[in-house]
């Protein structure tokens, strides 16, 4: 693998979800996912795929992480457990773990990369969360900050973080 980056966005809290679902639709930070993501590989768990409006989502590989022999769907390939990919990957390939919080707990410990955004705002009713992490094992190489516009309704940074 050429590189493994975790790709999140972190409400306060490190809230990442609620109802199986995002916190609250920034298009703004959507469009940084897939331009990070694009042509690349995507790992995920089964739930966040599930949570996924249209499914696979397009030009990129999608890998789902899930337990259940019987998962199929278009446009994916399954891993039966996070052991199980690392022989999935070619060493040219640079993989995203894209959520949610169980696949971030088991696969961030492996992360040399991590592109966070940053959404300041709270959601006191947020039920999945990013795990903490030691800002000290990680080195800030990029950052944009953004007010809130008509279409992106909180302040938001998008942060890319190497592991030192
Ligand atoms: N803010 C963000 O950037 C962001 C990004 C992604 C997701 N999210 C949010 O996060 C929430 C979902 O997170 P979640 O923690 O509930 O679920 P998840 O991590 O997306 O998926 C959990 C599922 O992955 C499978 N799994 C986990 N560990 C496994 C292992 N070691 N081996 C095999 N399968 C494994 C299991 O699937 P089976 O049950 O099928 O076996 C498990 O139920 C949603 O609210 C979503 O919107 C937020």
């Amino acid at each position: 693998m050429k590189k493994l980056s975790v790709v999140v966005a972190v409400a306060r809290d490190n809230a990442i979800g609620r109802n199986s679902d995002l916190l609250c639709h920034l298009p703004a930070d959507l469009r940084h996912f897939k331009n990070l993501t694009s042509g690349h590989t995507v790992v995920m768990g089964r739930r966040t795929f599930d949570s996924l409006p249209k499914g696979a989502l397009p030009n990129r590989r999608n890998i789902v992480i899930t337990r259940n022999p019987a998962f199929s769907a278009p446009g994916t390939e399954t891993a039966a457990s996070i052991e199980a990919l690392p022989g999935m990957i070619a060493p040219d390939e640079t993989v995203f773990v894209i959520g949610g919080e169980q696949i971030y707990r088991q696969l961030l410990p492996l992360a040399t990369e991590l592109c966070l955004t940053r959404i300041e705002a709270s959601f006191p009713d947020a039920d999945t969360f990013f795990p903490v992490f030691d800002e000290n094992e990680w080195e800030e190489t990029w950052r944009e900050a953004h007010e809130p516009d008509e279409k992106n309704a909180y302040p938001y940074t998008f942060l890319i973080y190497r592991r030192k």
